[in-house]
Parts: C-alpha cells; structure tokens; sequence
C-alpha cells in the first residue's frame, strides 16, 4: 500500500467521527507490517477530557486485536487548512509500540507530509527509560 492510499484510508474514517464539541473530525490509518491496517477516529465525550483522538483509537484497536510491536505507519489526517498534526498525547502513546514509526500527516487537500515519530517526539520518554541505574 502507497503512502498515499494509507492517507485516503484515513480521510475514509472522517465520517465516523463523534465531534458535536469541537466540530473538527480527525481520521487515522494504522499499518502493521504484514499489511494490515486499523482505522480510528476521534471520539468527543461531554466530560471533554474524555475524548479519544483518531490516532489513540486506531492504536487500541491494535494493542487489542493483539499487534504491538510491528507497526510500520500512520496516516493522520483531517479537514484542516493546516496538516493535522498529532498531539503530544498521542506521539506519547504510539513512542510505546513503535519510535521508528512514519507518520503521515495530511491536510484537507489529501496531501501530506512524512515523518519518523522520533522526529517529532524527540527525546521521547519510553519503556527503556525506566530502567533502574
Ligand atoms: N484530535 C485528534 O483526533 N487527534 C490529534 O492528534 C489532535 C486532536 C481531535 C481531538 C478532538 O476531538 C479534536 O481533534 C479537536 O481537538
């Protein structure tokens, strides 16, 4: 699969967003190194701080479904001006499974950027640095 049909997998998710809050449907990609690939969105919740992000929900339906150290790629994407970047959260949570990961991150045009998490996490906090010295 292409960059950029992970990306339009993506863009496929936006109808399922639940954002009567904020409006702003995000969508999300995940792809496993034997090519499978799960779908988030981004789930709002009244008690606002509730609220899942695309990313998140892709990656716990992975852990889930039993995947967790074969992640390859994300595709981020939303309806936005600007490329939707992740939240901090969320490049915390994916940093667990996978620090090499690439991100795809898009815009409402379809088109994308392509990072290694590592870059936009850097320095990220992980299971090794819990190791006792
Ligand atoms: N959101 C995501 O789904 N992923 C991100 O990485 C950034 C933010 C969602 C959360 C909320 O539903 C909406 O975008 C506005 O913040």
């Amino acid at each position: 699969m292409t960059d950029q049909e992970l990306v339009e997998r993506a863009f496929t998710m936006l109808q399922y967003s639940y954002v009567p809050y904020s409006h702003f449907p995000v969508g999300a990609a995940l792809m496993c190194a034997d090519g499978t690939v799960f779908t988030g969105c981004n789930v709002e919740n009244s008690a606002f701080g509730s609220t899942i992000c695309a990313e998140r929900t892709a990656l716990v339906k992975a852990v889930s479904e039993g995947h967790r150290d074969d992640f390859v790629r994300i595709a981020v994407v939303g309806n936005s001006a600007d490329y939707c970047w992740p939240c901090g959260a969320c490049r915390q949570m994916l940093y667990e499974f996978a620090p090499e990961l690439i991100v795809l991150v898009a815009r409402a045009d379809h088109s994308f950027v392509r990072y290694p998490l590592h870059e936009l996490l850097a320095h990220g906090f992980g299971p090794k640095s819990l190791a006792q010295g």
